[in-house]
């Protein structure tokens, strides 16, 4: 009998791609930068050096129409769970410490999926999708190890998180640091990169090659408090404002941090066989040595500064390499992506809004993504407007008063017949994007070194406007009056958006969070 294509391929493959012992599924290597802007990174044409990140990205496929979520808990949310915020109620701001609140308990995670599909999962960094409860932590929600901090906003060395808890009327300092469950408590003094780095080459080197590795690596870098080693300042002399020279000081770390990663999988022998993936979780935070330029606005906003994110893919695995590819991919887009690499389902899922881009990002097929929602937050209320540029967000800030959220069934606006325009909010349609509301910090900011700010020509109280990305990257030149036909479409996508939503969920603080004044954050409920 001679044997059918159909049959010969699945031995061919075996034969010809899977070395004795390797597995079917690929590695996959996340590494997620906290707060990297869009202008800082030498791919980008930064005055900031990652002669490693350049190197990776280089060759493999660079994302230029990738976009994020323009704050940290956000975007994580989204990556881990694959759904916009408008369906896990995280529309409003972060996870502040003391709130008693985590990504909803009954969305099933990437880590989860993929252990299913017989991965070994770690995760090393920060996690800041709350922890108010023991079944909220990484290592009951897919990690079998996992290793960093809780919260957002430490101290690079002591890994201490300040807090003020209103109602006790105290700042609380304390430890935010663990190795699984239990408090790590001899790194003091080692920067948070170094000992990160250290454990997931470790990690990587004892890893059991028989089995797929899902590493997620979220680093603090490049996070305020503005701190880093001498050493990495030093070839920044030339940067005269303190802020930026620091911060790129951080950004020479995170990418000698990246380098020795990969040269890890490379010794170990599984890069060959490894999805490595660099992203950023929203834009650069200006007020703290983050840098957008061109784009406009900064991190909290939904300005293209904000949301467009500096991404990219390497790996062998890729069928075409070496290129950037325009297509419009979301941070929602890794969860189906990456599951269907690994072999596993999503079935189990709630109803995902990511789609499966790997022939977008592997062959350059079209993006099944045409639409995306950036966000719809009814209680935004502008915590960084840059009325006061040179303001801090020192890690003591507290947040700000909270808001009583309706969880009626029917609010005001589900009996509206066409969306608020005062809400902040945004979408993208292919290369069409509308904001309404306030949108956030609506400036252009050049890096330090090629001037100054650059003020908004819209009057006081505008709130909506309408855009070409593709021809106006940097939103500059507001159509909104040339299409009323395209806003009336895009308010009534937000609409529909708005109707599908649950109520933002964003408890008032419990003072039962203080971990007392020798105790770590952590648990309290
Ligand atoms: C809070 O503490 C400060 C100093 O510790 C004190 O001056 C102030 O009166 C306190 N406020 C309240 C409302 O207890
Ligand atoms: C990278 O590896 C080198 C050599 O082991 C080490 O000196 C350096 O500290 C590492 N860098 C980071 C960011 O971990
Ligand atoms: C991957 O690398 C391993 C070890 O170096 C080698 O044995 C194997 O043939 C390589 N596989 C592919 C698909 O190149
Ligand atoms: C997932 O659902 C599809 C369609 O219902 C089905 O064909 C497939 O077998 C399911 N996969 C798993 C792993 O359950
Ligand atoms: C935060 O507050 C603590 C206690 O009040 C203080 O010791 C520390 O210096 C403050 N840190 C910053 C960055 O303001
Ligand atoms: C529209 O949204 C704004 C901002 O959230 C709110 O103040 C206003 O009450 C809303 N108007 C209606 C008619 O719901
Ligand atoms: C903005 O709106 C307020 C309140 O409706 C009004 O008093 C003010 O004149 C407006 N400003 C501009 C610049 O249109």
């Amino acid at each position: 009998m001679i044997p059918s294509r159909a049959m010969l391929l699945p031995w061919l493959g075996l034969l010809l791609c899977l070395p004795l012992g390797a597995p079917a599924a690929p590695h996959i290597v996340f590494v997620l930068a906290d707060d990297l802007g869009w202008n800082d990174v030498g791919f980008h044409g930064s005055e900031i050096r990652t002669p490693r990140l350049d190197a990776l990205c280089a060759q493999g496929v660079r994302l230029d129409g990738y976009y994020t979520q323009p704050l940290c808990t956000p975007s994580r949310s989204q990556l881990l769970s694959g759904r916009y915020q408008i369906h896990t109620g995280l529309q409003h701001e972060i996870i502040w410490p003391c709130q008693p609140h985590c990504l909803p308990l009954d969305e099933k995670l990437l880590p989860e999926l993929l252990k299913e599909a017989g991965y070994v999962t770690h995760m090393v960094g920060k996690w800041h999708l709350g922890m108010y409860k023991k079944d909220c932590l990484p290592t009951r929600r897919g990690f079998d190890t996992y290793f960093g901090y809780l919260l957002g906003s430490e101290e690079y060395y002591t890994h201490e998180r300040c807090y003020e808890i209103k109602a006790k009327n105290i700042t609380r300092c304390a430890l935010d640091f663990r190795d699984g469950e239990a408090p790590a408590t001899d790194y003091a003094n080692k920067y948070s990169t170094h000992v990160f780095t250290e454990r997931a080459v470790d990690l990587i080197a004892n890893h059991q090659s028989d089995k797929p590795l899902f590493l997620y690596l979220a680093f603090q870098s490049v996070h305020s408090p503005l701190q880093v080693p001498d050493d990495y300042i030093e070839p920044y002399g030339f940067i005269k404002d303190k802020n930026r020279r620091l911060y790129a000081g951080m950004v020479s770390v995170l990418d000698e941090a990246v380098g020795n990663v990969t040269d890890a999988l490379q010794k170990k022998g599984i890069w060959n066989n490894t999805v490595f993936i660099f992203s950023t979780d929203n834009g650069g935070q200006t007020m703290s040595g983050g840098n957008n330029w061109p784009l406009r606005g900064r991190k909290w906003t939904l300005w293209e500064g904000g949301v467009r994110g500096v991404g990219f893919v390497t790996s062998p695995l890729l069928k075409l390499k070496g290129i950037s590819s325009p297509e419009l991919i979301h941070i929602s887009d890794w969860l189906p992506t990456l599951v269907n690499l690994a072999g596993g389902s999503t079935n189990s899922t709630k109803p995902l809004d990511g789609f499966d881009v790997w022939k977008t990002i592997s062959e350059g097929s079209p993006s099944p993504r045409v639409e995306l929602l950036h966000n719809i937050d009814p209680l935004f209320d502008d915590s960084s407007p840059c009325a006061s540029p040179r303001t801090w967000i020192s890690s003591n800030k507290s947040r700000n008063e909270p808001r009583v959220c309706s969880s009626k069934a029917n609010p005001p606006w589900r009996r509206n017949p066409s969306f608020n325009a005062s809400v902040h909010a945004a979408i993208r349609h292919k290369n069409w994007k509308l904001l309404t509301g306030n949108p956030g910090c609506s400036r252009w900011f050049p890096p330090p070194s090629l001037g100054a700010e650059i003020a908004a020509p819209d009057s006081a109280n505008k709130t909506l406007w309408l855009f070409n990305i593709a021809h106006d990257p940097q939103e500059r030149n507001d159509l909104s009056d040339k299409y009323p036909h395209l806003v009336k479409k895009l308010l009534s996508r937000l609409e529909h958006y708005y109707r599908d939503s649950v109520p933002v969920y964003y408890p008032e603080d419990d003072p039962r969070c203080d971990p007392g004044p020798s105790g770590v954050w952590g648990p309290w409920e």
